[in-house]
């Protein structure tokens, strides 16, 4: 578990925002066991809400509340801008539509950002309750079930046909050609195997972890993101764009890897090829 904190940054201690994720994370899975009453859909028909997401997000933004009035907070259900210096971004079921389906890979996603900076992010794996957390400059770990704890490492693998990679297909691929099937059929015969989890946010934190070598998603949202992204920098691995640039929160592009430059610059490579076979292209880079 965090420890109890000393850094003059955190106007939070990340050991009461642990507290509140594993809450939140009791609801959701006891709300599954109970059964769904209400399952909706948001930007296209395969894009899922549940009743669990909103009580999710309720039960975090009125926690984090609690614990810091002057922070903002920016949820993914709820979406209002945050307008101080602090704020939470916070995604509170990653991974929607295996919750839904019953499939047992899906998060909570929470990070403490000042300004484009995060300073703290946690991503909390469910139903396991493998914690990963990160602390900027302090590094990023991995809580397991079990309380054990270990540091999070990258690994070091810098061959394509080496590496496991992650995706993600956007909601919108029944409406647009660029969806992300060029871009897999490009890596899919290159890499060693390639792994659709449905959760971008355990999908960074396996990243950091240095189970997988590189994610590689276009779409993603801030809340997706930004606790993973953290967690990745933490432990020794880069994100960018897929022009290669420093990824920044609102980009629509996304390379998270374990920081090996020549095969980050591979995917980055990869990607450009197989977007030039598309005759609509939705983002640049
Ligand atoms: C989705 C998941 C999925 C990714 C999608 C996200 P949601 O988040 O992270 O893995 O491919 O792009 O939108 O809708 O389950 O919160
Ligand atoms: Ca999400
Ligand atoms: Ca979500």
């Amino acid at each position: 578990m965090p420890p109890l904190h000393t850094n003059e940054e955190l106007p939070v201690d990340p050991a009461a925002v642990v507290a509140l994720a594993s809450e939140a994370g009791h609801l959701i899975v006891s709300m599954q066991a109970r059964g769904l009453a209400e399952i909706r859909t948001k930007s296209t028909e395969i894009d899922l809400v549940t009743e669990a997401d909103v009580a999710s997000e309720r039960f975090l933004s009125e926690g984090l509340a609690a614990l810091a009035p002057q922070i903002d907070f920016w949820g993914e259900e709820t979406n209002q801008a945050p307008n101080t210096e602090y704020y939470w971004i916070v995604d509170p079921i990653d991974g929607t539509v295996n919750y839904a389906a019953g499939v047992p890979i899906y998060s909570i996603s929470i990070a403490l950002n000042r300004g484009d900076e995060t300073l703290f992010g946690l991503v909390l794996k469910l139903p396991s309750t493998d914690l990963y957390w990160a602390v900027r400059g302090e590094g990023a770990f991995h809580v397991h079930p079990d309380g054990r704890e270990d540091r999070l490492q990258v690994n070091h693998v810098d061959r394509l046909d080496q590496a496991m990679l992650t995706t993600g297909f956007p909601y919108h691929r029944a409406q647009h050609k660029d969806n992300n099937q060029a871009e897999f059929a490009q890596l899919l015969p290159r890499a060693r195997s390639i792994r659709v989890f449905g959760s971008a946010a355990i999908d960074l934190a396996l990243v950091a972890a240095g189970v997988t070598c590189a994610h590689w998603e276009a779409w993603l949202n801030p809340w997706d993101i930004a606790a993973g992204k953290l967690l990745i920098e933490e432990a020794g691995g880069i994100v960018t764009t897929y022009g290669n640039d420093p990824y920044q929160l609102g980009k629509k592009s996304c390379i998270a890897s374990n920081g090996q430059l020549s095969f980050h610059q591979e995917l980055v490579d990869h990607l450009r090829t197989a977007r030039t076979t598309l005759t609509e292209t939705l983002f640049n880079e």
